[in-house]
């Protein structure tokens, strides 16, 4: 008989819900219990938390933070759209392959829609099998990367003298640094594809580092970038010190690193490889960053893999095409296939004029067939069309795919985010 999945949305207020969902996210995530139960609840996503029963007993959890995700603008710059950030998913071990999850995923999609009036959502998955079946597709990618003490940049002298005019201070991460940070985030959310700004809210939220929760490290710290009396710049790190053979050897992780322009960014990156007692720093960087292109090659950042960063989700494709730049103009007709959003399946005639996309219905045959997902791969400039056709995944004319990229390109590729 097929179990009974019901999937609801908690009460905010409702105290016993969020402990319901930290015991379970604790369950699902092999959690040490040491964080205090206080420190716990106040990281639990009480905004838009919800819970899947199946058959009348609690099956799975899924949350969703309120953000916001530069999408490509029109002159090879980017705009913030508000988007719905899919975290905290898990399932009760009792209840796995049973369908919970994929409840939990059509509930949020339709709620992301319909309830948040939002055209997109986004996640960052723990395994890379679970999402490409509702929908998300890769959009942005890293690379693990370790820079030895001291690495130089080889930053030209015009970026160089606005490193110089730039002012950095080490501050310890609090929560009465969250707006300024917050701030600082969305300003950056116009340099380029890719970022993903948490709201004010969590952003407080994000920098209360408290004993409980870091355990045996230090606290974060910020390190703040400034210029003429304005912020230009932030990194978010902390150091493990280490010895190897009597040698300092600590470790630096850098959390995010988030600059209005290349000079902050070497500022802070300088800074960063070149601390006290301390013989790497871990950063993962985007290919296009300009750190890794202020190396020799990519070899120089003893990149240790490549790893999928944001997975992105149209829920509202003409919405989202409204929303997002088109770089050239182009007419051609479009077949989606959306298996769980069906009302947005089906042949679109894609029109862009002077940077601004439109989609409208018709019956023509299609110039292209994909898939949702294939839309979400290609929406911050990660990847091309005309790459997803050569594996198979977009099928149609040539010409007509080659130029819907060409309007879905960006002159510059998604940058990395920070977690959620
Ligand atoms: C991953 C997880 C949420 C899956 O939940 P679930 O309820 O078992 O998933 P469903 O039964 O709805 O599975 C839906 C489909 O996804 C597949 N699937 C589920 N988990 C998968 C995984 N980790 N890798 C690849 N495929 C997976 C299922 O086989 C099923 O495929 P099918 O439709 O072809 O039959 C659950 O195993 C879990 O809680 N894992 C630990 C926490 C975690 O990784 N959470 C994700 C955070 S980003």
């Amino acid at each position: 008989m097929a179990s009974d999945i019901h999937v609801t949305r908690i009460d905010p207020d409702d105290d016993a819900a969020a402990e319901l969902v930290l015991d379970l996210d604790e369950l699902v995530w092999s959690a040490s219990g040491r964080v205090p139960r206080v420190a716990a609840l106040r990281d639990t996503p009480r905004r838009a938390g919800f819970v899947a029963t199946r058959d009348g007993e609690p099956a799975g959890i899924a949350g969703s933070w309120d953000v916001e995700l530069s999408v490509p603008a029109t002159q090879g710059d980017a705009s913030l759209r508000p988007a719905e950030g899919l975290t905290w998913v898990g399932v009760h071990p009792d209840h796995r392959r049973a369908g919970v999850l994929s409840a939990l995923m059509r509930h949020h999609l339709r709620w992301t829609r319909e309830e948040q009036g939002r055209s997109i959502a986004v996640l960052k998955a723990s395994e890379p099998g679970i999402y490409g079946r509702f929908g998300y597709g890769v959009a942005s990618s890293e690379l693990m990367s370790s820079f030895g003490r001291g690495t130089k940049f080889a930053a030209p002298q015009a970026v160089r003298g606005l490193a110089r005019a730039t002012t950095l201070r080490t501050t310890t991460a609090s929560p009465d640094q969250g707006e300024r940070w917050h701030t600082l985030a969305r300003e950056c959310g116009s340099t380029g594809p890719g970022h993903l700004v948490r709201s004010a809210e969590d952003s407080r939220r994000l920098l209360a580092d408290t004993p409980e929760s870091r355990g045996e490290r230090e606290p974060a710290r910020l390190l703040w970038a400034t210029r003429d009396g304005r912020d230009v710049g932030v990194a978010y790190f902390h150091r493990t010190p280490t010895w190897d053979a009597g040698s300092a050897a600590g470790k630096v992780g850098v959390f995010f690193l988030l600059s209005v322009d290349a000079g902050a960014r070497l500022a802070l990156a300088e800074r960063l490889v070149d601390l006290d007692l301390m013989g790497s720093t871990e950063y993962w960087v985007a290919p296009d960053d300009v750190l890794a292109l202020w190396q020799p090659s990519l070899r120089s950042m003893s990149v240790s893999g490549v790893t999928d960063n944001l997975w992105v989700r149209l829920v509202d494709v003409p919405t989202a095409v409204a929303e997002r730049g088109h770089a050239v103009d182009v007419d051609v007709v479009v077949r989606v296939r959306d298996e769980i959003l069906t009302d947005q399946a089906g042949t679109w005639r894609w029109s862009a004029g002077g940077g601004v996309g439109e989609l409208s219905r018709t019956d023509v045959e299609p110039d292209i067939t994909l898939d949702i997902g294939d839309l979400g791969a290609v929406w911050l400039g990660g990847q091309s069309l005309a790459a997803r056709a050569a594996a198979g995944h977009v099928t149609g004319d040539p010409g007509a795919i080659a130029r819907l990229d060409l309007a879905l390109r960006t002159p510059i590729g998604p940058v990395g985010t920070i977690d959620f």
